[in-house]
């Protein structure tokens, strides 16, 4: 179980003890204007833009053992694994620069709660639009998986009608499940419990990019 606690609070600079709070109790937290900074934004955009034009992007497949498939009714991503950051450091500067900021929460976790996570894993997502989507599941299984998702996305000018919400399913107090919608908003940053919050994206229908780290 990924909860965690805050020892050392004055600690904290880029998240706050509240959303740790959240995080740990509801499942999930979200995080507007997660860099405060548009230029920023518009260069790590520009990079992403390229990657899809580059053609490095791939089709999201899905796997068990050996055996690997693509079947865009479950899952309807352009994906690229991003885990060896100074490989890439050089060729996408503004990407890393984000991935590193991501980065910094699990630093900033393991110097004032007892998180210890030693690892993290990163994709840069693209749903190209007419309907892909992703059905409902979840990040990781057992022990020494995966336990926070960390979603950062990039879409300006994202409407209600472009749809591709991120539809996660956390529980109330009660204990009773419920369903929250995220639209995936520039500069949005999102983030649950990869163990125990299921979560799907709805049908998008205009491009939507995302970058996902896992900490571990
Ligand atoms: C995933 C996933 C959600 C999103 O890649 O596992 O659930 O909002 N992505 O892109
Ligand atoms: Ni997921």
């Amino acid at each position: 179980m990924s909860r965690f606690q805050v020892k050392e609070a004055t600690q904290l600079q880029i998240t706050t003890e509240a959303q740790l709070e959240q995080l740990n109790t509801q499942g999930y937290v979200v995080i507007d204007h997660f860099t405060q900074d548009l230029t920023m934004l518009a260069s790590v955009r520009k990079e992403v833009e390229l990657m899809a034009a580059e053609g490095v992007l791939q089709q999201a497949g899905m796997s068990k053992g050996e055996t690997k498939w693509v079947d865009k009714a479950v899952r309807g991503d352009m994906h690229l694994w991003l885990n060896d950051r100074d490989r890439i450091r050089l060729e996408w500067p503004n990407v890393v620069a984000l991935l590193d900021k991501m980065d910094a929460i699990r630093q900033e976790w393991n110097a004032a709660t007892d998180f210890q996570s030693q690892q993290t894993q990163t994709q840069i997502a693209c749903y190209p639009g007419e309907g892909a989507k992703y059905v409902r599941h979840l990040d990781a299984f057992g022990q020494n998986s995966r336990r926070i998702t960390v979603l950062y996305y990039m879409n300006v000018n994202w409407q209600p009608e472009d749809g591709g919400c991120l539809r996660c399913y956390p529980n109330d107090e009660n204990g009773k499940e419920i369903a929250v919608d995220v639209e995936p908003l520039a500069d949005r940053l999102l983030m649950f419990q990869s163990r125990w919050v299921e979560h799907e994206v709805l049908p998008a229908f205009a491009r939507r990019y995302a970058i996902t780290m896992w900490f571990y």
